[in-house]
């Protein structure tokens, strides 16, 4: 078989969150490429829709808009992520900053599956990625301690395996992908910073925004029909130490 066979997007209706910039941007980018109809969704501005993944009625009604104009979701990606506002251990983390970190990170994920499930049980078919994290694998202190996003993630990994049981019987397959250090605009880090986040990885660099593109096509693609409840690990090797 072709890879252009295995791997083909071309004609899919997909939804990503959190695509205004870094990973969401490069994965609009590349199922747009190879054809697919991709509605981004982000808070902020740059996107093709504007709302919060907290707000369960925004993502609905950008679902709705999906189907009102395609007839389908087959793809839905929730990507929308922030990371710990105290950047602080668990004893200095403020209650604010760890709810927040939930509501975007879990709640977010939540009203973002609910709405893509609507289309996707009606017509029995379906590919939904949940974008969590290698440190929803292992501990984040040895770099920087971020105990609600570890948490958070964590929870994410958990609940693609149990969603993957909840709809394998409908034709729905749910994945996590778990991206180690990638260059994006989340966070400004700077030389000393990244040099650090290099050595800590085995491969010995951080990687490009546009190295997540792979692994979107793998798990939106009938390359990944087989799969499903997995955590697909994109880190250079952190994980594996
Ligand atoms: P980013 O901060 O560059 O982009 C995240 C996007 O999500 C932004 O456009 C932001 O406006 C949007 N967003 C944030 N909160 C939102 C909300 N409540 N509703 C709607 N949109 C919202 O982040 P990046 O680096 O591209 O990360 C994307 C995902 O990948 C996140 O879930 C993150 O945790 C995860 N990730 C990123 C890694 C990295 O090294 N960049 C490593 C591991 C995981």
């Amino acid at each position: 078989m072709k890879a252009a066979q295995v791997f083909d997007v071309a004609g899919k209706v997909a939804l990503v969150t959190g695509a205004a910039q870094g990973l969401g941007a490069q994965m609009v980018a590349v199922l747009r490429e190879n054809g697919a109809l991709v509605t981004g969704f982000d808070a902020a501005p740059g996107a093709d829709v504007q709302g919060d993944v907290t707000d369960g009625a925004a993502v609905q009604a950008a679902v709705a808009g999906i189907v009102a104009r395609h007839g389908r979701l087959d793809i839905c990606i929730a990507n929308a992520g922030i990371s710990d506002p105290d950047r602080a251990p668990l004893h200095a983390t403020t209650p604010e900053g760890w709810q927040r970190v939930l509501e975007v990170n879990l709640t977010g994920v939540f009203h973002t599956v609910q709405a893509a499930l609507g289309p996707m049980r009606a017509q029995g078919q379906g590919k939904i990625v949940l974008v969590a994290s290698m440190w929803g694998l292992i501990g984040a202190a040895g770099m920087q301690p971020r105990p609600a996003y570890a948490a958070t993630k964590g929870a994410v990994v958990n609940l693609a395996r149990e969603l993957a049981l909840e709809y394998a019987g409908e034709g729905i397959q749910v994945n996590a992908l778990c991206p180690g250090f990638f260059r994006t605009p989340t966070r400004p880090r700077d030389a000393a910073q990244e040099a650090a986040m290099a050595a800590y990885t085995p491969l010995g660099r951080i990687a490009e925004p546009e190295e997540i593109a792979g692994a979107v096509l793998f798990l939106t693609s009938a390359a990944s029909d087989f799969v499903t409840g997995s955590a697909l690990v994109i880190d250079g090797g952190v994980t594996a130490g």
